[in-house]
């Protein structure tokens, strides 16, 4: 107010919610999002079913997937959302155990501010405590070496086990291993790029057909049926430029299966196209994938020389197939050697699928992983499922550092945080100490999902940690307490990290809000409380 005037600073249609009103409402929204996904951690958590508004169905138990359906309109619970889209695209996996950190610590935070606790005091000790929990878990680290590869099946089984698609769970491993050890580039040292396993899928057949193909499919058949549908040994010519000339006396597209109707051009067009296949017929190559088109006559000359072509291949794929091939992409045909042709075991068109996949390539840089299955969600899980095997596989290699699982480094961190908040003392050591309660959330919910008393197993967790056994977590199959990385129940460090990291900064930035402005355009339900 000046004087006797108010002033507003604000423009009309804005929701505002302020001071205790906006933080409640986050806590609320913090804790509904967490609750959502709750019931799906771990290997006995269950799935969702989440039906969008054109009725596509998806039935999943990935926190990422579940919290991207579901359409959340208030801006705290799209925080949190963010917090689990950034656990999957920074490592991959552990997108619910994100959300459910986030959740807790919420919760913590509550009981905080309802004591008068400044937001300050909380930032402050949940700071402390996430730079602690971070020097903790990376204690108890375990080295593991780029061709380990019984450890790193163990990781990509842990990333798997209770996904819906458990019944092949053992060769999606040895797949996932597989292609990660295969891309996998050990300059200096070892980093891998997502981008270089691809993941083609198809319905129909079965999940168990899943293979890995030392190779690239090209979803396309072959240019002309005349074409050879299978070549051994074959050697493959790229080319980005097409192999047809623009303009053509002959209007209509005909189908050439006669030299006559190859008459029906030019002298001079003629030649310039059968130009265009004896160039790669010139390089010894019998397969051709091209960028853009393949003219009809063209196509009969390279049938004619026994060579299977595919047109119009994506440009994206032009390059991956480089890569697996060791192939150099020309620009013209003319500009075809021997050198620049990549080298294939096997070619081969598969109608049924509309593929054309060219497999057992030597030392390829790029793999594809080919996955099958009697529907359309099925396929859709079982691609989840091999991205995460392929993602935590991924981190393990490129960090060489893994921790235990079922619960082991969150009641770890439950027990070390403690100590190091009476270390700090005054008033940060609360909230260090409310920081350290959240990650009780993770083995209690671990149990819960798997029908255990999770307040018993919390207490033989504790016990266990209390007496040096950092590596005890939670079996979920039998109920009891053990090593997990005996049990081989190992993640990848940065799963970890990467959790500790985002929930911490997704809360710190949640608790300082005391003030929420929502205009109207952008929201559509009454935000407080959701
Ligand atoms: N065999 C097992 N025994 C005990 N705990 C396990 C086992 N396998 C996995 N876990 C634990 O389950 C938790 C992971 O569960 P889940 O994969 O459902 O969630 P997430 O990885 O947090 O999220 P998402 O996979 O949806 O991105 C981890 O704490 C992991 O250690
Ligand atoms: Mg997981």
């Amino acid at each position: 107010m000046l004087g006797q005037q108010p002033v507003i600073i604000i423009r009309e249609n804005v929701d505002r919610t302020q001071g205790y009103e906006a933080q409640r409402s986050n806590i609320n929204a913090a804790k509904a999002i967490a609750e959502a996904v709750r019931s799906t951690l771990g290997p006995r958590g269950m799935d969702k079913m989440l039906v969008n508004n054109s009725g596509d169905v998806v039935v999943t138990n990935d926190g990422i997937t579940i919290l991207d359906e579901i359409a959340v309109q208030h801006p705290g619970a799209r925080m949190v959302i963010e917090v689990s889209r950034t656990q999957d695209e920074e490592v991959g996996d552990g997108t619910t155990t994100a959300v459910i950190l986030v959740g807790a610590m919420m919760e913590q935070a509550e009981l905080m501010l309802n004591k008068k606790i400044h937001p300050s005091v909380i930032t402050r000790g949940f700071t402390l405590g996430m730079n602690k929990a971070l020097e903790i878990v990376d204690k108890m680290a375990i080295p593991v070496k780029a061709d380990d590869k019984k450890t790193l099946l163990k990781i990509a089984d842990t990333a798997m086990t209770g996904k819906s698609i458990e019944s092949i769970k053992d060769k999606v491993k040895e797949i996932a291993v597989d292609a990660v050890m295969t891309v996998a580039s050990h300059d200096g040292k070892i980093s891998v790029n997502e981008d270089d396993v691809q993941i083609k899928k198809q319905t129909g057949a079965s999940m168990d057909d899943i293979k890995l193909i030392r190779g690239v499919i090209i979803d396309k058949n072959r240019v002309n049926s005349e074409m050879p549908k299978k070549i051994k040994n074959a050697k493959v010519a790229l080319v980005a430029s097409p192999l047809e000339i623009k303009k053509t006396e002959v209007k209509s597209k005909i189908k050439i299966s006669t030299i006559e109707q190859v008459s029906a051009f030019s002298e001079q067009e003629r030649n310039s196209l059968k130009k265009f296949a004896d160039a790669v017929l010139a390089s010894g190559a019998n397969v051709l994938l091209c960028q853009k088109g393949i003219a009809d006559a063209v196509q009969y000359f390279l049938a004619k020389g026994g060579v299977l072509a595919v047109e119009d291949v994506p440009e994206k794929d032009m390059k991956f197939a480089a890569r697996a091939l060791s192939a150099t992409i020309v620009n013209k045909a003319d500009d075809l050697t021997k050198e620049m042709l990549g080298t294939a075991e096997l070619v081969e068109e598969d109608d049924d699928a509309d593929q054309v996949v060219l497999s057992g390539c030597s030392n390829p840089k790029t793999v594809t992983i080919s996955i099958r299955g009697s529907s359309v969600y099925l396929v859709d899980e079982l691609e989840r499922a091999v991205i995460d095997a392929t993602r935590v596989v991924m981190d393990a290699m490129e960090d060489g550092k893994i921790i235990a699982g079922g619960g082991a480094p969150e009641t770890e961190l439950l027990i070390r945080l403690r100590d190091y908040a009476i270390s700090i003392g005054g008033r940060e050591q609360m909230a260090i100490e409310a920081y350290a309660e959240s990650f009780a959330s993770i083995p209690l919910t671990l149990a819960e999902n798997s029908g255990l008393n999770p307040v018993d197993i919390l207490v033989s967790m504790k016990q266990a940690h209390a007496e040096g056994k950092s590596n005890a977590g939670l079996n979920v199959f039998t109920g009891t307490v053990t090593d997990m990385v005996k049990a081989g129940v190992v993640e990848p460090l940065r799963i970890k990290r990467q959790a500790i990291i985002s929930s911490e900064e997704a809360v710190h930035m949640l608790i300082r809000v005391d003030d929420m402005m929502v205009s109207q355009s952008s929201h559509r339900s009454p935000a407080p409380g959701l």
